[in-house]
């Protein structure tokens, strides 16, 4: 991607679920949780079938990043950021910024604060999101698989409405 190019940040439509699915699949953090391209595929479909909140960035007509939020997943009062990945040949580049900034503005409108979980290996994720201002706030151990801890990280937003 060459940094004159801009990308796109929209919502997920059906002609995107192949590539996030794809995306996910090929991670080896999802690997890590058993994801598989046939299970990645259907969590998407059935996803955008009951019309979740996910952001997708593209960048001449391909999908190259998706942010799945809930506005309200935490605690049933505040923002919940359930996955995010960026393509690997498009990282760096503030693609996953910009999915988590869009994500912010939305959640803003209902909600002063937003969650996440990050497994506590993916110390690169831990970074990106600590850059982005959410500051680590408690953990779970063995939640999503025995042997990981999920360490819940918190921003402040600044509420629009
Ligand atoms: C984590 C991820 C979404 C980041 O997306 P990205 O598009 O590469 O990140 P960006 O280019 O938008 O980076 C935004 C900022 O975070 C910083 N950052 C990103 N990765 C970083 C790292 N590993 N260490 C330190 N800083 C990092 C960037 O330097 C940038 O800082 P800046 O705003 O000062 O320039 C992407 O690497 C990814 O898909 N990882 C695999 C999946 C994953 O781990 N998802 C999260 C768990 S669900």
């Amino acid at each position: 991607m060459n940094s004159t190019e801009t990308f796109q940040i929209r919502p997920m439509q059906a002609d995107d679920i192949a590539a996030c699915a794809r995306i996910m699949a090929e991670n080896r953090l999802w690997q890590r949780y058993h994801v598989t391209p046939d299970t990645a595929l259907a969590r998407f479909e059935k996803a955008f079938n009951e019309k979740a909140s996910i952001l997708v960035a593209v960048f001449a007509n391909r999908t190259v990043g998706f942010c799945w939020y809930h506005p309200k997943g935490a605690f049933n009062r505040s923002g919940y950021i359930q996955l995010i990945g960026v393509d690997p040949d498009c990282k760096g580049q503030g693609i996953g910024k910009r999915l988590m900034l869009a994500a912010e503005e939305i959640v803003a409108l209902v909600s002063d604060d937003m969650f996440l979980t990050v497994s506590d290996f993916n110390t690169s994720a831990q970074a990106f999101y600590q850059k982005l201002g959410y500051d680590f706030v408690g953990e779970i151990p063995n939640y999503v698989q025995p042997n990981i801890t999920e360490k819940i990280m918190r921003k402040k937003l600044v509420r629009t409405e």
